[in-house]
């Protein structure tokens, strides 16, 4: 995959269905990608209407990866499984028969949408992802800085994220690397450890 040549801009619904190959391919396992295609299209379709979320992608001859994030993340999810409670009931019917665990999940995200904190200034990168065959060259880094310029440009003083603190030290190692400090750690309704990460824009100004 040739990454010489690449550019970072706003996606088009045309692109929804790479972003959701690229996060099936970054997130194997993870509860998003178990409620399935049309699920994580709609959510990211949804996400990318949606005029004031950042999302971005890196283009190469074709998608590489993407970024998107939004000021209150938490109600956001809340509204979107809402709103699509029959998809999501039909996704995770679907989901449960292939691994039951996924039904715990459904009744425990809401729970750690809570503890996550949402203040003024504040934007949270919801999700970041790089197709495998392309990482380990910048992608990631490009698109976390364009991430944080945008968010910069849209007035917002402060970039928040989670992500897993075990099993994960690429993750990990890539936001400290990339100017996020750990802030916090907390359990997550499934008994997951999450880090909590927070980055200033205050020296971008
Ligand atoms: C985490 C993730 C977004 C990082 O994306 P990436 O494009 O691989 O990240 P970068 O290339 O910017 O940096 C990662 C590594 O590549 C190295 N790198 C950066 N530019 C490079 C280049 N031009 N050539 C070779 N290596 C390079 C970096 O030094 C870094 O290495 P290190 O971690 O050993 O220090 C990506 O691996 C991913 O999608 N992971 C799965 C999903 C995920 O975990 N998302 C985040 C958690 S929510």
């Amino acid at each position: 995959m040739n990454t010489n040549e690449t550019h970072i801009c706003r996606p088009s619904v045309d692109d929804l269905a790479t972003i959701y190959e690229i996060h099936k391919r970054a997130f194997p396992g993870f509860f998003l990608t178990a409620l399935g295609p049309v699920f994580l299209k709609g959510y990211y379709r949804a996400m990318l209407l949606k005029k004031d979320t950042i999302f971005l992608v890196e283009r190469a001859d074709e998608i590489i990866g993407f970024a998107c994030g939004l000021e209150d993340a938490a109600s956001f999810n809340f509204k979107y499984m809402k709103k699509n409670i029959k998809q999501l009931a039909f996704s995770v019917c679907l989901a449960v028969t292939q691994r039951p665990s996924i039904l715990f999940r459904v009744f425990t995200r809401p729970q750690d949408a809570r503890k996550q904190p949402h203040r003024l200034g504040m934007i949270h990168l919801l999700s970041i992802a790089v197709d495998p065959k392309a990482s380990g060259h910048g992608t990631g880094s490009r698109l976390l800085e364009a991430f944080k310029t945008e968010a910069l440009k849209r007035s917002f003083s402060e970039v928040y994220l989670t992500t897993d603190a075990n099993g994960n030290e690429k993750a990990n190692a890539f936001y400290l690397k990339n100017g996020f400090r750990k802030i916090n750690s907390h359990s997550s309704g499934n008994g997951r450890l999450m880090n909590e990460y927070i980055c200033s824009l205050n020296h971008l100004k």
